[in-house]
């Protein structure tokens, strides 16, 4: 049978950097193929070419067997080609029932009444329960994701491309989502499918695509491949020995938090973390965890309990003070809590530095601090007037 997709030879630079490198990918129809590759490897840059976003700057693309030029997104929609985004594309004020028929409402204009019977069955099998006349921006995130996916079947898209379609989603609907992963492919639609997670894989995929740095690793059929398999492919390297644990001794209590409350988000919850020691906090999303690492930075206040520092008690903790005392926050969404996504990477990471009032903002003194911080990070490209938004990752919304 004829792939659904085939990309062949995939270029792309972005200013002088090359991103993708001579890049094969296909899809199948029925099929889940998932894409894999560290942070930066090119798995949303390779999809966004896919989709019309970027243009290769060589190598070609098929559309069941037929070459094809994307020029933009409504290119790629046209060739039965759905892109579910890392940042959801919906419009928070409209409906489900609008989103679902956004972009495909064709002549006719339809009631209220008409647009809900049109969207019904395309709901039901995303397994969406809101009500189709909800403003979208009342879902939840993982209610959002179906509306586009639903969006996507009801625009008959035969391709549906999912870029970590996981990542803010609870155990139970990722199970939700699964389930229409394979009630799509059961009826023959192929989904390219990015995510870290092994598990992830390992219950949807059927094939596995790995990128490194820009270059095409190769193709497996993920039931011939163990996961240590797939790591090494990822990171060039047989992580196996580094796996085992760290020998550490760790040193005196830095952090100590007692019995501390937060009246609707978390109790009495009591840690210490010592010198030389990381300490996990485990919970499904929702437990709290979040919200116990705020009240200890401060960005929340406590209703009771302590927080010591290296012994001594902080009273009232605001970011300012606990950044002054030493303590970073790394926010689980940086784009909104944690950087400046239109300012170049020395200046964000100056920010706090600049905060405190200890460095000054001169030009060259920023690069002295900054690249060698850079460096040792593994920051790519290592260039530090790169806007930050530009980067991959997370924080990579535009
Ligand atoms: N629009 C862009 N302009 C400049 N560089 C970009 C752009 N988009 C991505 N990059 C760079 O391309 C590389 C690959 O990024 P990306 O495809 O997002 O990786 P992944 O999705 O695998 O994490 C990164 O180094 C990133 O900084
Ligand atoms: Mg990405």
């Amino acid at each position: 049978m004829v792939d659904l997709l085939t990309a062949q030879h995939i270029n792309k630079s972005f200013s002088g950097v090359q991103v993708l490198r001579d890049v094969q990918f296909s899809l199948r129809a029925g099929e889940v193929h998932a894409l894999l590759g560290e942070n930066g490897a090119g798995k949303s840059t390779l999809l966004k070419t896919l989709f019309g976003m970027h243009k290769p700057d060589s190598g070609t693309l098929t559309v069941n067997g037929q070459p094809v030029t994307l020029k933009s997104p409504r290119d790629a929609q046209e060739q039965g080609i759905a892109m579910i985004h890392q940042e959801l594309a919906l419009i928070p004020e409209l409906t489900v029932a609008q989103n679902v028929l956004l972009g495909n409402e064709g002549r006719e204009v339809l009631n209220y009444a008409q647009m809900e019977a049109r969207v019904k069955p395309f709901l039901n099998q995303v397994g969406l329960t809101a009500a189709p006349n909800t403003p979208v921006r009342r879902l939840t995130i993982a209610q959002q994701q179906m509306v586009e996916i639903a969006r996507a079947v009801a625009r008959r898209a035969k391709i549906i491309i999912m870029d970590e379609p996981t990542s803010s989603l609870t155990t139970h609907e990722i199970e939700q989502l699964y389930r229409v992963v394979r009630e799509l492919t059961a009826s023959g639609v192929g989904i390219i499918y990015v995510s870290h997670h092994f598990d992830e894989i390992e219950a949807l995929a059927d094939r596995v695509t790995v990128l490194r740095d820009g270059n095409y690793i190769g193709t497996v059929n993920q039931r011939d491949v163990t996961q240590n398999q797939l790591v090494s492919m990822m990171v060039g390297r047989d992580l196996v020995a580094q796996l085992e644990p760290p020998q550490r001794s760790p040193g005196e209590v830095r952090l100590e938090v007692e019995d501390l409350t937060r009246t609707g988000a978390f109790e009495n919850i009591s840690l210490r973390v010592r010198a030389g020691e990381v300490v996990t906090i485990a919970g499904l999303i929702g437990a709290g965890r979040t919200e116990v690492l705020r009240v200890i930075y401060g960005a929340d206040v406590a209703t009771t309990g302590q927080i010591r520092l290296e012994g001594q008690t902080v009273t009232r903790p605001t970011p300012a003070t606990m950044m002054q005392r030493g303590v970073g926050f790394i926010a689980e969404d940086r784009r909104n809590h944690g950087i400046v996504p239109d300012a170049r990477v020395s200046v964000n990471m100056m920010l706090t530095s600049w905060a405190k009032g200890t460095v000054s903002v001169r030009e060259a003194d920023m690069r002295r601090l900054v690249e060698p911080q850079m460096q040792q990070l593994g920051i790519r490209p290592a260039n530090p007037n790169q806007i930050i938004r530009r980067l991959s990752g997370a924080t990579n919304r535009k």
